[in-house]
């Protein structure tokens, strides 16, 4: 059988690898090959932006670097903050391993990651709106932010205004961080089987995606908030739109034809919507785009028993084995997806916010089986998709307030 061939062949290929990799680097102790997650990030490009790069010349990049154990690291919320989602709630849950999950730091190359300071955070923001707008990835990271916000502030309340899917008011404040849950950022809907369609098998009816239009629940934002976190990802993937129920993309009200492959659909969205943002958002509003949070499915894909009981977080050379396409494994889309989004910003004021790489380390700190619910995992599999919380993207919190910071201090 094929499949226990390659398993027999997998440790052998991944002894070369290592090998290969092991002798590059000794062979060639000061080359870094540039990569293509490499930030370009907080330089402005647009022209009236350009008297600021030189300050901004020497900020650090907090995106390179690799996470050292710290065994006296606490996080600074637990399992009582009241916007935790249950299923990410890991310490409710009795996740194995919390302990040490939370004790690792973030150590850029060339700089330190200060942690968050949620008092003159929340000070800086006064009478200011943070907006997150995306997938769930972007509420994982949302619960994150509250929760460490919350801690100075505990008459936060739940707030669900303008569309928002979850989020809260900081009262001592008068600043909201919300979500807004838009998948695909494009407004997208389903339309039952036509009888024009007779002739394609097993269809059931399509998504219609308008390529050129905003789906109401952020469309309509842009005023209210003052720095806004788009992302799109994991939905962009045959499991959530099989052939049977597949994106089919207009613009104009019209259908394209003849019909786009999701990524080419993908690439259309992105152009649509960031010329959206950067034509009706306003110019002072800071902008950023998260690049993706990767998977960790490992054995196999999140409906095929893939698993991420790991313990401790990835060393740097297995990285590649994990996330590269040329891979073909299941967490390759991350890093096929970055590219694409990555060339749709290019030369627009929207900032990378790029956790990709960081977060590929981090196969111990999914909630993997426990997600706090009986049959759960019987259901849906391991969660090795979201973030256990307090977890990885309190470190996302981290870099995200420090953007803000400097884009509100400069
Ligand atoms: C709270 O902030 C909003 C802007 O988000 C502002 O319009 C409003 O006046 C502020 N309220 C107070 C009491 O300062
Ligand atoms: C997943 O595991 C269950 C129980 O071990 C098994 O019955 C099922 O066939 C597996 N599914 C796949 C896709 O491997």
């Amino acid at each position: 059988m094929p499949t226990k061939l390659l398993s027999q062949f997998f440790p052998w290929l991944l002894f070369v690898t290592l090998s290969l990799i092991f002798l590059y680097s000794s062979l060639l102790p000061f080359h870094s090959p540039p990569s293509p997650t490499q930030p370009l990030k907080n330089i402005p490009t647009s022209p009236n932006a350009k008297s600021k790069s030189k300050s901004l010349k020497n900020a650090c990049n907090f995106y390179k670097g690799h996470w050292v154990f710290d065994p006296a690291r606490r996080p600074i919320y637990d399992e009582t903050c009241p916007f935790h989602r249950n299923a990410w709630n890991c310490l409710r849950n009795k996740r194995d391993n919390m302990g040490n999950i939370n004790s690792w730091k973030w150590m850029p190359k060339t700089c330190d990651l200060p942690r968050i300071d949620p008092f003159r955070f929340l000070d800086l923001m006064r009478n200011r709106n943070i907006g997150f707008v995306g997938d769930s990835l972007s509420e994982n990271f949302l619960v994150s932010f509250l929760c460490v916000l919350r801690v100075v502030d505990l008459g936060a309340k739940k707030w669900k205004k303008k569309g928002a899917w979850r989020g809260a008011y900081f009262p001592k404040f008068n600043v909201t961080v919300a979500y807004h849950r838009a998948v695909l950022l494009a407004k997208y809907e389903w339309q039952p089987k036509q009888p024009s369609d007779f002739s394609q098998d097993g269809l059931k009816g399509i998504y219609r995606v308008d390529v050129d239009t905003p789906v109401d629940d952020w469309a309509h934002v842009a005023d209210f908030y003052d720095v806004l976190v788009f992302n799109t990802g994991h939905w962009w993937g045959s499991d959530k739109f099989p052939k049977e129920t597949p994106l089919v993309f207009y613009q104009s009200g019209q259908p394209i034809i003849p019909p786009l492959e999701m990524l080419d659909g993908l690439k259309l969205v992105l152009q649509n919507m960031v010329s959206h943002i950067q034509k009706d958002l306003p110019q002072k509003t800071l902008k950023f785009w998260r690049l993706q949070s990767p998977r960790h499915f490992y054995g196999g894909d999140w409906n095929q028993n893939g698993s991420c009981m790991f313990n401790n977080p990835l060393e740097e050379p297995e990285l590649d084995l994990w996330f590269d396409p040329r891979n073909n494994g299941v967490n390759k889309e991350a890093r096929t997806l970055n590219l694409l989004i990555q060339d749709a910003l290019q030369g627009t004021e929207i900032k990378l916010l790029d956790v990709t790489h960081l977060s590929e380390f981090r196969a111990d700190a999914h909630p993997a089986i426990w997600l706090g619910k009986k049959d759960a995992v019987a259901v849906w599999g391991q969660d090795c998709l979201h973030w256990c919380l307090p977890g990885v993207p309190d470190t996302w919190v981290d870099i995200l307030s420090e953007l803000i910071r400097t884009g509100f201090e400069t």
